[in-house]
């Protein structure tokens, strides 16, 4: 298949819904369950909502498509797809960032996928109490290093087992069951958080905009939110775009997926606040919204064990699928650029970005006097992330794009239809000016912010 003869070992998705529903799995994850909500609940409830969904349409849908469509063209590994469209030019080093950015993303990222395990184990042998106190209870937990490298131990063994299936045998076979369980379990969470007596005033603050509470920073948090739901900036989506042969409709998939993600987000809404507004708690008071707020939500409503259970199951499904990805991005670099073989690339990446997320773990305990930029060390790879790389990554894809490949020859390239009309157009001019100018926009007001705010 395909133009690669150097290549013809690699695999593809089985069928479109397989690319669909991995990518779908990339981008819903703890960003959709555990950071949109209480990034919308900080910032206005619906009026968050609504700046995040134009964010979307005009940065997150056009730079998903631009990532999908240069792997798809390529059908390489985040270094070979820059290195095979620009040969001879230092744009490999955009996949390259990709790759690292893959690799610390994961090591936190299952570090707090292990928490979300933790408490799952927790509902289904303990059940949660009206009398604990959870926020006591989670800074225990976060400072007990034993339990931690377990849950980040027993995450990263989920994802390297997957990964070492292959794509068609492991991705796209874990996906196909656990999306849409993931989904019919988040229904059943809705329809208990919906009916708690009360409700109604979480469903109002969801979709009735509170615009006192916008600012610049909501607009800085709406976008970095996109990228980060979206697996954008760091070579996931190209990666995955990279197993697309060339039948499918690229612009209707990228469609579907970033439809699927921004669903499952408002669907966390609805699961979150009305139980948080009707049990009486603040919406507003950040991360541990989900970590401190819900397990004592869940210990003060009937069936609260089983919620409290199936909520942090989807979390923690939720967290596997995408961090499946971000080791796929690295395990395919491994395969392309140095010759490992499937197993041996799952199995060495998986193993050292464990050992690269143990300061992540330890910054809570042993080392927390370590701080960088005023930070533990979780939150400064996690800032380092959200605040350069994944920008700066979708920046220069933008660009790559925009003004090397250039639009029109992308349209041709992958069947997109005349490279003339309107919609390719836009999406040209989208990547050339304001994609990149928002980005710029929003990387010097955030590195400002920290620097000199
Ligand atoms: N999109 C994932 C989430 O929302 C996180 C992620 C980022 C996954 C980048 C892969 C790549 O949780």
């Amino acid at each position: 298949m395909g133009n690669n003869s150097n290549n013809n070992q690699r695999e593809g998705w089985s069928t479109r819904i397989g690319f669909v529903l991995a990518a779908a799995g990339s981008a819903v994850g703890l960003g959709n369950i555990w950071r949109f909500p209480y990034v919308a609940g900080v910032n206005g409830g619906a009026a968050f909502l609504l700046i995040y969904l134009v964010t979307i349409g005009l940065i997150g849908y056009p730079l998903f498509l631009n990532e999908m469509l240069l792997g798809r063209k390529t059908q390489k590994n985040p270094v070979g797809a820059f290195r095979a469209l620009a040969p001879g030019a230092p744009w490999w080093l955009v996949g390259a960032l990709g790759v690292l950015t893959g690799f610390v993303i994961l090591s936190y990222y299952s570090v707090v996928a292990g928490w979300a395990l933790h408490y799952t184990w927790r509902a289904l042998f303990e059940g949660f109490s009206p009398a604990a106190d959870y926020s006591a209870e989670f800074g225990s937990l976060i400072s007990s290093p034993g339990t931690l490298l377990l849950c980040h131990l027993v995450f990263m063994i989920l994802c390297v087992a997957v990964i070492s299936a292959g794509v068609v045998k492991g991705i796209e076979k874990c996906v196909f069951y656990l999306m849409p369980l993931l989904l019919v379990l988040m229904v059943a969470v809705i329809v208990r958080a919906v009916t708690i007596p009360g409700a109604g005033r979480g469903i109002a603050f969801f979709l009735r905009p509170d615009w006192s509470r916008v600012t610049a920073g909501t607009f800085l948090d709406a976008i970095a939110q996109s990228f980060f739901t979206l697996s954008l900036g760091m070579g996931a989506i190209l990666t995955y775009g990279s197993y697309l042969r060339r039948r499918e409709s690229a612009a209707r998939d990228a469609l579907e997926v970033v439809a699927m993600d921004t669903g499952i987000a408002i669907l966390a809404g609805f699961a979150i606040f009305p139980a948080v507004f009707a049990l009486g708690f603040e919406a507003a008071q950040g991360p541990g919204l989900t970590f401190v707020t819900l397990p004592a939500v869940f210990a003060r409503m009937a069936m609260g064990r089983a919620a409290g259970f199936v909520f942090f199951l989807v979390l923690s499904i939720a967290a596997l699928t995408s961090g499946i990805s971000l080791l796929e991005v690295v395990v395919a670099w491994a395969m392309d650029e140095k010759g490992l073989k499937r197993f041996r690339a799952a199995l060495s990446s998986g193993f050292v970005i464990f050992l690269a997320g143990i300061p992540a773990i330890l910054g809570y305990s042993g080392w927390s006097g370590v701080r960088i930029l005023g930070m533990d060390i979780l939150d400064s790879y996690d800032w380092l992330v959200n605040s350069v790389f994944l920008p700066l990554g979708g920046l220069l894809a933008a660009l790559f794009t925009g003004y090397v490949w250039t639009a029109s020859k992308a349209a041709v390239d992958c069947e997109l239809g005349d490279p003339a009309s309107a919609w390719i157009r836009i999406w040209g001019f989208l990547i050339r000016y304001l994609i990149p100018a928002a980005i710029i926009l929003i990387m010097v007001s955030g590195l400002a912010n920290k620097f000199f705010g």
